[in-house]
């Protein structure tokens, strides 16, 4: 017998949802950028100030708050809202930690980079939020730093690459204890270098461009 598998979809609501004056004159702003009878051009840019504004989620109320906004019919934004992997429907951590899983990181260890981070963060699962609302975890698709492969990205814009489980439970923990962490390469390396440092076109570094080289 074949079991009927349903989805469901609920963000949950919040007491409502409108712009802070400075997200609002913010959105205002991106609206002009589009013709008047294009504005829904502009929903990721305001589902994006939303999603800051409300600690990194949108609620439901955020999503249709949006919408009213720009004059579109609400399921056309939830529509957009789940399409794209970078808005969180559920509450998320202060830092949001974004394990890739494809297939550098894989074959390189990220099963073990997202086990290690589920422990240090304290959450059993995948996207549950702390107890002290410190971390979130999940895992995601390329995020195309694969020639430093295992890496994880935090929040909108830190990448973490080179990890191992230690480094990745070492960077938890400074951004635990709000301390300074380091982006990049935890393993030391500088960009996407071989290990050992850099092997071709040496000379570079002991003769200078040409002058006129505007390159
Ligand atoms: S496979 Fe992980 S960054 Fe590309």
């Amino acid at each position: 017998m074949s079991v009927l598998k349903t989805t469901t979809y609920d963000p949950p609501r919040t007491d409502g949802f409108v712009f802070s004056p400075e997200n609002k004159a913010k959105a205002d702003a991106y609206r002009t950028r589009y013709p008047e009878d294009r504005q829904a051009s502009a929903v990721l840019w305001l589902l994006y100030l939303a999603q800051e504004q409300n600690g990194g989620w949108l609620s439901s109320d955020a999503i249709e708050y949006v919408a009213a906004e720009l004059d579109m019919a609400p399921i056309r934004v939830h529509e957009v809202a789940t399409f794209y992997t970078m808005f969180n429907l559920r509450p998320v951590g202060r830092y949001l930690v974004q394990v890739c899983r494809t297939t550098s990181c894989w074959m390189r260890g990220s099963d073990a980079i997202t086990k290690a981070c589920l422990e240090e963060a304290g959450t059993g699962a995948l996207g549950e939020v702390s107890e002290d609302g410190v971390f979130s975890v999940v895992e995601v698709e390329c995020l195309g730093a694969c020639c430093n492969a295992p890496m994880f990205q935090v929040n909108d814009r830190d990448y973490f690459e080179d990890l191992t489980p230690e480094s990745a439970r070492a960077v938890m923990a400074k951004l635990r204890a709000g301390e300074e962490v380091k982006p990049g390469s935890q393993s030391g390396r500088a960009g996407s270098e071989p290990q050992e440092g850099a092997k071709t076109l040496l000379h570079l570094a002991e003769s200078p461009a040409p002058a006129g080289d505007g390159a």
